[in-house]
């Protein structure tokens, strides 16, 4: 089967490619490199990939390629392209958002039509929940606290719209908190780790008691994988998380546990557009999908921080100029 990956080069994006290539699949990746972060991290990330026959990577911007030719032979699309972050996609910014989450997202759509493609996977986000999320109401209600959010939701809706309306199949999966080896240099865990090892002050944002369901990028990665094949409910929408949230106190105990217990923390006020709380329902997902969170935070930890060791080493070592590669434990599976 030859699956399209739109944002192979990025952290979920680079390891969902190898996983898709150790299960035999033809990937043909697509990856603007966009500057939300250094471009040259996203090269390391895919750098073992290219050596892989069963790869083809396209580096274009999909605001600006030519799609139908693009998914000529293609079965199924994951889209996992766009702007992430939440408190960079206020003012300006937000037409980039709109652009690279909404108008593209439904160029996709259309294309995928008019190709025959069978299946549309969509990586949406925990912040279409905004402060709907893990509350005490019996059902998660999507409502958006930042623009970002808005644009994921937005998204959703035109990918259900077109499932109703054609022959695709789609399913949109609301990742929560994706932590784990290349993690994007904006997220805590990242920002937290560098800080620990470099032994500076970690910036927190907030008191640390706002509540995150982090989970592990090959967790996230097996339910999108099982997504492509499941049988699976009309215009399907899937909350994808490890059912097990903490506040952000506790991924820093963990943290300081592994790696510098007596760290000084330095807290800011929380950013714009962050909520108190996301949990996730995975019930459905584990129906669905086949599928289980496997990897427990402490765990993932570890992995992620062997991944920014070993990274360091090879800058050091001069082997690499930029931050680099290798994944650590499972996460090239
Ligand atoms: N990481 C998380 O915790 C998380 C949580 C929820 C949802 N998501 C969603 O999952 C997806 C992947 O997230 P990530 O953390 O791997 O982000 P990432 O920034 O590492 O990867 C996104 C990739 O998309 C590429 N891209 C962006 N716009 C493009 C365009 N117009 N044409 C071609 N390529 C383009 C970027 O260059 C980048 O490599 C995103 O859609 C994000 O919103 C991520």
């Amino acid at each position: 089967m030859t699956i399209l990956v739109t944002g192979s080069a990025g952290f979920i994006g680079s390891h969902l490619c190898a996983a898709l290539l150790q299960r035999g699949h033809v990937v043909v990746g697509v990856d603007a490199f966009t500057d939300f972060y250094d471009p040259q991290v996203k090269r390391a990330n895919i750098a073992s990939l290219s050596l892989d026959p069963h790869f083809t990577l396209i580096e274009v911007d999909l605001g600006a390629a030519d799609l139908d030719t693009l998914l000529v032979g293609v079965e199924t699309i994951v889209h996992l392209a766009g702007d992430p972050g939440v408190s960079t996609s206020w003012g300006q910014s937000f037409d980039r958002y709109v652009q690279r989450n909404i108008l593209i997202t439904q160029q996709l759509l259309e294309a995928a039509c008019r190709q025959g493609v069978q299946r549309f996977v969509f990586a949406s986000s925990s912040s279409v929940y905004g402060s709907g999320a893990g509350g005490l109401q019996a059902r998660n209600e999507p409502r958006p606290t930042s623009p970002y959010g808005v644009t994921k939701l937005a998204a959703e809706k035109l990918v259900g719209a077109y499932e109703h309306s054609s022959d695709l199949k789609t399913v949109s999966l609301r990742y929560f908190s994706v932590y784990g080896p290349r993690q994007r240099p904006d997220m805590a865990a990242h920002r937290f780790i560098e800080a620990m090892l470099d032994d500076r002050p970690v910036e927190v944002f907030g008191d640390g008691r706002q509540v995150r369901d982090f989970t592990y990028v090959c967790d996230i990665v097996d339910a999108t994988v099982n997504a492509i094949h499941a049988d699976l409910p009309t215009a399907a929408v899937l909350d994808v998380a490890s059912g097990q949230p903490v506040d952000v106190s506790t991924l820093i105990f963990h943290l300081r546990s592994l790696l510098r217990p007596d760290v000084e923390l330095k807290h800011h006020e929380e950013r714009r557009g962050d909520v108190a709380r996301t949990a996730g329902r995975i019930t459905a997902a584990q129906r669905h999908l086949g599928w289980r969170p496997t990897i427990d935070l402490r765990t993932g930890l570890e992995y992620q921080i062997e991944w920014h060791r070993q990274r360091r080493n090879l800058v050091q070592a001069q082997v690499l100029p930029q931050p680099v590669i290798m994944a650590a434990g499972q996460a090239e599976r």
